[in-house]
């Protein structure tokens, strides 16, 4: 609309006048903060911007292929795309406990993003999609918990350790209207309006010793369980169960139980189905789905993916269980 319009024209005069001819390099997740940075900073400086997105193979199914083919193929951005996914699941390799998962995903990621950007030589400017709930969170205006229950990985630092300028255009912005710009960018709704996905991905999915062939086989089962949420209306309000649900992801337990199939007995693994409405993320009530989606969701996890023959719907709230298994 035309009140959009005019912030992003003034947006980009800023960014445009801050960095002049300078380059600017972003770490790209995936997430709607850093994308929606991207664009905004792409429509401004062009080629001068060059993203860099980190892959550690614990992203959802085809998830690396929908960011470059919306920032690369339709935005016709800079990105370089670094599969460091061997890398990762090389250091995971035997680590069961979360925390330490967390800290080596987080030491990782940090890790392969210097030594792209400092690749890019040219590069004078760190683009972060810092939004302003996390620059009042960081500045103690909001209290904090005590204690820390998980450590999310963040990327504090960065910009001293690679002698970079700190470039921040959603600083001002709450996430409803980093969403609306997104959108008014020419992202799809879709992206901008996804769940949240924890930095450590499905590293935290996983339960315990992360594999290769875990994630593989969580990656289809929670498409398929998302692809469902999105497809099934609710007749009372109009919206997808997707849109009706905060976060909705299922989690893979490296537990074999005993199933018939055909004339056959399987003895395979089971994924537990989580889906919360919750409007802080601190505490959430698990969501009561409708049970013909459950069942749906369910049968073609067993049918089409080989080596799952159970599947549960997690029913704790948190607290005091968390949103994440992990
Ligand atoms: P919990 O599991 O603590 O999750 O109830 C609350 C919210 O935080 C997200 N979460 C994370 N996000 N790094 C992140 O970026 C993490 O390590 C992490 N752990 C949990 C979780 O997905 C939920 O939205």
């Amino acid at each position: 609309d035309w009140q959009m319009g005019s912030y992003i024209d003034e947006a980009v005069a800023r960014i445009r006048e801050q960095v002049g001819s300078e380059e600017v390099i972003l770490g790209l997740s995936g997430g709607v903060d850093s994308s929606v940075a991207a664009a905004l900073i792409h429509r401004a400086i062009g080629d001068q911007l060059t993203c860099v997105f980190v892959d550690h193979g614990l992203l959802r199914l085809n998830e690396a292929q929908m960011v470059m083919d919306m920032f690369a193929g339709r935005l016709h951005a800079r990105v370089v795309h670094v599969d460091a996914s061997e890398q990762f699941l090389g250091k995971l390799a035997g680590v069961t406990d979360p925390e330490r998962k967390r800290k080596i995903i987080g030491a990782e990621f940090v890790e392969v993003f210097q030594a792209e950007a400092k690749k890019l030589t040219n590069a004078k400017w760190l683009a972060q999609g810092t939004i302003y709930p996390d620059v009042v969170e960081s500045g103690g205006t909001k209290t904090k918990k005590a204690t820390t229950i998980k450590s999310h990985h963040n990327v504090g630092g960065l910009p001293e350790t690679l002698g970079l300028k700190l470039l921040e255009p959603l600083r001002e912005l709450f996430k409803d209207e980093v969403r609306a710009l997104g959108v008014a960018l020419g992202l799809p709704p879709d992206m901008v309006y996804r769940h949240p996905f924890p930095g450590p991905g499905l590293g935290v999915r996983i339960l315990g010793d992360i594999r290769k062939e875990y994630a593989d086989l969580l990656r289809r089962a929670d498409a398929i369980f998302i692809e469902e949420l999105r497809n099934t209306i609710d007749p009372a309000t109009g919206k997808s169960w997707y849109g009706l649900t905060s976060q909705a992801f299922a989690v893979f337990l490296p537990v074999k139980s005993v199933g018939v199939m055909g004339d056959g007995r399987t003895y395979d693994y089971v994924v537990a189905l989580r889906a919360v409405q919750t409007s802080d993320f601190m505490t959430a009530d698990w969501a009561e789905l409708p049970y013909a989606l459950l069942k749906k969701v369910s049968s073609r996890i067993i049918n089409e993916v080989r080596g799952i023959n159970r599947v549960t719907y997690d029913v704790s709230s948190k607290p005091p269980a968390t949103i994440e298994w992990e």
